[in-house]
């Protein structure tokens, strides 16, 4: 309808265009051009019509969006805008701050500038006081190695050997140290007076050194009485040794023999004529008891002193037998006259003491004692 409306309007108006352009023709009808003119315009028409829709519908949805996104930014803006004016006032207030500290920073500087020259005065008046005092340890190293030259040839000093010297000289040394402990409280003074000094030095010095040689002539004479001591002691030592040894030789050279002739019975003395104790009841430091069993004889092994003890138990009446040291008489013994007295046996005893050497022997001879009871006829032999 709108269309056909638009198209009728078009028409008109177009009829009185072209009734003002050329009066006379304005009753003539619609030439076919002029038909396609109208029908090309209708399209054109048309076509620009709906591009410019297009184009409104665009506008409107475009402007839709930036009014969304305008309010979106409106609401950012207006939420930021509390923000800012903090930030704002915060950046005030730290300037405000900082023009404060920068004002008592202006002062602390000041201060330390006035501290600094202070300083530096002060440092000035040190370095004087140093140099001062490099002067004054000059003087000391002097002073240093005077003493030192001097303590140098006190070491050359003689050692001394025997405790006392060493001991008077470690009491010499004290008073030294004393005197030179003064000295060192005096070191001002010394510094002052270096020759006194010096001099103090060397009395003392010289006074060590005569009482060094009193103390060489009283260790000389201690060293004498020590070496005769000790020579007396020397020899006192070899003897006692010569005697303990001595001692223990006899101490170890024990000897004893306890023996019996061990028959219930009467026994016949050896061919050599001695009577035999074959029983050994005790044996102690004897090597040869075989001899001794089988002959009588007792060999002598360690010399010395020796106590012995014989009994013969015989029934012969008045019987005289003898102990022998080599074979020779040493000792004689009895037995009496029993047949009046109407017993079989009667016996005899000897006891002796001998010293003997080494290869001696001791043996009983028989005498006129043909037999003899065996079991009371015993021979005992010890070495005191
Ligand atoms: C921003 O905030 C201040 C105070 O809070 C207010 O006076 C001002 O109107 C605000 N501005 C806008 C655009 O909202
Ligand atoms: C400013 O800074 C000072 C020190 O930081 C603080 O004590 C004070 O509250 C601040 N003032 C404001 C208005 O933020
Ligand atoms: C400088 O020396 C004077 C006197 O010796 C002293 O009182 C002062 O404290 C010194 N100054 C410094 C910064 O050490
Ligand atoms: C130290 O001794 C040397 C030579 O020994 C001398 O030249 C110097 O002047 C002395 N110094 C002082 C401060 O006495
Ligand atoms: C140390 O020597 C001094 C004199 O030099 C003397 O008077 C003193 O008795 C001595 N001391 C001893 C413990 O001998
Ligand atoms: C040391 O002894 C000798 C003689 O033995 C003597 O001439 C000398 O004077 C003595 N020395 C001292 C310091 O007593
Ligand atoms: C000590 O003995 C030795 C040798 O044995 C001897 O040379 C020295 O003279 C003796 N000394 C004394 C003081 O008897
Ligand atoms: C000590 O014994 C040995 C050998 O045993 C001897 O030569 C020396 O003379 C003895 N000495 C003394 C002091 O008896
Ligand atoms: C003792 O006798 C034995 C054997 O006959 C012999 O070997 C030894 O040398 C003798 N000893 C002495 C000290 O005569």
């Amino acid at each position: 309808m709108k269309l056909l409306f638009l198209l009728l309007c078009i028409l008109y108006a177009n009829g009185f265009l072209l009734e003002g352009n050329a009066v006379t023709t304005i009753s003539a009808p619609m030439s076919d051009r002029h038909y396609d003119m109208l029908f090309n315009m209708l399209i054109d028409e048309r076509r620009a019509r709906q591009q410019q829709d297009r184009l409104i519908e665009q506008l409107q949805q475009d402007l839709l969006a930036t009014k969304q996104e305008v309010t979106q930014k409106y609401i950012v803006w207006n939420k930021n805008n509390g923000t800012l004016e903090n930030l704002y006032l915060e950046l005030e207030n730290k300037t405000k701050n900082m023009e404060r500290n920068c004002n008592s920073m202006l002062v602390s500087f000041k201060a330390v500038a006035n501290k600094y020259t202070e300083l530096q005065n002060n440092y000035t008046m040190l370095k004087n006081l140093v140099v001062k005092v490099e002067t004054t340890n000059h003087v000391l190293e002097n002073k240093t190695n005077l003493i030192e030259k001097e303590n140098k040839m006190l070491t050359q000093l003689q050692t001394i050997s025997d405790l006392k010297s060493v001991y008077n000289l470690w009491n010499q040394t004290k008073h030294l140290e004393e005197e030179l402990l003064k000295t060192n409280y005096n070191l001002e003074s010394i510094v002052n007076d270096v020759d006194a000094r010096k001099q103090d030095f060397l009395a003392l010095f010289s006074r060590l050194k005569s009482t060094d040689k009193k103390l060489d002539n009283v260790s000389e004479s201690f060293h004498d009485e020590l070496t005769a001591t000790v020579n007396a002691s020397n020899h006192m030592f070899v003897v006692l040794s010569n005697k303990t040894n001595l001692m223990k030789r006899l101490i170890s050279e024990k000897v004893a023999l306890s023996s019996c002739g061990g028959q219930y019975g009467l026994m016949n003395p050896t061919i050599d004529g001695m009577f035999k104790f074959p029983d050994i009841r005790t044996s102690v430091g004897v090597s040869s008891s075989s001899i001794f069993v089988n002959s009588g004889v007792f060999i002598c092994k360690y010399a010395g002193l020796y106590h012995i003890s014989v009994t013969i138990m015989t029934d012969v009446s008045v019987a005289y037998f003898e102990v022998r040291k080599n074979n020779k008489i040493l000792v004689p013994g009895c037995i009496p006259n029993h047949n009046d007295h109407s017993e079989y046996y009667s016996s005899g005893t000897i006891n002796t003491a001998v010293e003997i050497d080494i290869n001696d022997t001791i043996s009983v001879w028989k005498g006129n004692v043909n037999h003899y009871y065996g079991y009371y006829s015993c021979f005992t032999i010890v070495k005191l």
